[in-house]
């Protein structure tokens, strides 16, 4: 399907030319002075998701040249594309349709299979939380990419709160890397007969899971195991290939729910093992409010859509190439990773639909790290640093440590919670307000600095400020609060790929180093060189000399 690419409309020239007119030199402060209501403005309420976009380098004008950009791209029109399962990932030929698997029973495509498929996996599902009945005590999750990612932050974000969700009895690991530290260091300590080993890998294909698959068989039988059947099980669309593997129970599902978008298929096996059949099919809830949401509201008040403009405004007129995520919860703590899969695999493209080079810049850099760790890392570089770095605050009003956390304890993490929310609001204010020059020279200086004189320190201790952030909150970590969040972010990473036009559901980009691997494979074996570039040569030898 065509839809105008984002500089094929004529609202792209007159973004650019309010841009270099006056959105450049929006003042953040000026912005809140002139307008006591533009936290008001600029923030909403979308389904468990409270977001304060006032902190960012917009005003009306921007907001509604990015309205009509958005008409102009046919967003609303690949929306419903996407909804109702036409074949998005053109150059895949499939359909995207991860939306139909947190549709409540009877609604959206496929709905028969998809209740199905999840009923199975919920019942196994619970029947391996049966520690009792199912003799299992860790589950060891093998997988990568897509099928690792979403399913570790989402058991990690849940498992935070010890045993609100989870149960505490039974022990999750996620391995992924191929390299055999992974799986070696949680091996230990595991006992044979009281451990699941899930595969999970869309394809079956990925050289990653499969050596960790076939270390894992080995250990299993080196260590006295030897009901395979009942220890191993796969999470796959290819359950031929699963089979081929020596797996008897594979779990599947189909080629239309992309890697990146496939924790709520049957690839959550693992969450629904640590959080169980209920919780997960809050999770599939959230998810779904969300996805209503993003597909009933007016754009001006549609959370993706408002962040998906936001990314476009900000990468190819502002520039800025990169966005911070700092999650204020240390259950999010793999939250960035996770999104560095979802946005920089989805929208990390350089050309348009038809294969045209993008004249523009497409996904940026998505990096960052729980607060308040990261104000103690890389922090400086956002506050004072020459590049402005779009930050990302997501924090939760509520905590839950647990019920092992009562009395004096439970009063000491509650006050650290507020230290937390207070640190999130204290670096978003920090990064508007900035600390002019004027400022920094009335304060005190340290005398050990004395001899510096008192502007230059000052000029050291300034502040630029102005930098612009989001604020996304929570008001507890459910299941059902954190599928919202995350379908808010699968449906972000939509809007802005379908501004640049990109199909945002292949991934050609990971191709050619998978298939240069297994040409070098063989060669670091036997030395082989032959025809290699110098560097590769080179390095070859090295790792192999004697
Ligand atoms: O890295 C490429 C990729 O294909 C991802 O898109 C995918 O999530 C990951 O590999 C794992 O793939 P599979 O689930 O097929 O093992």
């Amino acid at each position: 399907m065509a839809h105008a690419r984002c500089d094929q409309s004529p609202v792209w020239a007159e973004l650019r030319a309010h841009f270099e007119r006056s959105g450049q030199a929006l003042d953040l402060r000026e912005a809140f002075a002139a307008d006591v209501a533009r936290f008001e403005s600029w923030s909403l309420q979308a389904p468990e998701v409270f977001a304060d976009l006032s902190k960012n380098l917009i005003d009306g004008t921007t907001l509604a040249l990015l309205l009509q950009l958005a008409r102009d791209c046919g967003v609303e029109a690949q929306r419903e594309a996407m909804f109702s399962g036409a074949i998005v990932n053109s150059t895949e030929g499939r359909a995207v349709l991860h939306t139909a698997l947190r549709a409540p029973a009877g609604e959206g495509p496929f709905s028969d299979e998809v209740q199905e498929a999840l009923d199975r996996m919920l019942a196994f599902a619970e029947g391996v939380r049966d520690a009792a009945a199912s003799g299992i005590r860790d589950i060891v999750h093998i997988g990568i990419g897509g099928s690792d990612l979403g399913p570790a932050m989402v058991v990690g974000a849940l498992q935070s709160a010890s045993d609100t969700y989870c149960q505490p009895a039974q022990r999750l690991h996620f391995v992924s890397n191929v390299d055999g530290h992974d799986l070696a260091s949680v091996l230990p300590g595991l006992d044979p007969h009281k451990t699941l080993f899930v595969i999970a890998s869309k394809t079956f294909t990925t050289q990653e899971t499969l050596a960790n698959a076939l270390a894992a068989r080995a250990w299993f039988l080196q260590q006295g195991g030897q009901d395979i059947a009942r220890h191993f099980v796969a999470t796959s669309s290819n359950v031929q290939a699963a089979a081929q593997f020596g797996i008897s129970t594979t779990f599947g599902f189909w080629d239309w729910v992309g890697g990146r978008y496939s924790l709520w298929s049957v690839i959550g096996l693992p969450i629904a093992i640590a959080i169980g059949a209920r919780n997960f099919r809050a999770l599939l809830a959230g998810a779904h409010a969300m996805d209503q949401h993003f597909r009933e509201q007016p754009l001006a008040r549609n959370l993706p859509v408002l962040l998906g403009l936001l990314d476009v405004w900000y990468r190819n007129f502002h520039g800025f190439s990169s966005r911070c995520i700092a999650p204020y919860h240390q259950g999010l703590k793999r939250l960035p990773a996770y999104l560095q899969q979802l946005e920089m695999e989805s929208n990390g493209k350089g050309v348009d639909g038809e294969g045209q080079a993008l004249p523009y810049g497409s996904s940026p850099v998505i990096w960052g790290e729980p607060g308040t760790n990261g104000q103690h890392a890389f922090f400086q570089m956002l506050h004072q640093g020459t590049d402005v770095i779009p930050v990302e605050f997501i924090a939760v009003r509520q905590p839950e440590h647990g019920s092992h956390v009562t009395g004096e304890l439970a009063d000491l993490l509650h006050q650290q919670h507020r230290m937390l929310l207070a640190n999130c609001l204290a670096q978003s204010q920090a990064l508007m307000q900035g600390k002019t020059v004027e400022q920094a020279l009335q304060e005190k200086a340290p005398a050990a600095a004395s001899h510096l004189g008192a502007l230059t320190l000052a000029r050291h201790r300034s502040f630029p400020g102005n930098r612009p952030s989001t604020t996304l909150l929570l008001e507890r970590l459910t299941p059902r609060a954190l599928g919202a969040l995350i379908a808010l972010y699968e449906h972000r990473v939509f809007v802005s790929g379908a501004l640049w036009g990109i199909n945002s559901f292949d991934q050609w980009g990971v191709e050619l180093g998978k298939a240069l691997c297994k040409a070098l494979l063989p060669r670091l074996d036997s030395g082989d060189t032959a025809g290699l570039d110098g560097s590769t040569a080179g390095l070859m030898n090295w790792l192999r000399r004697s």
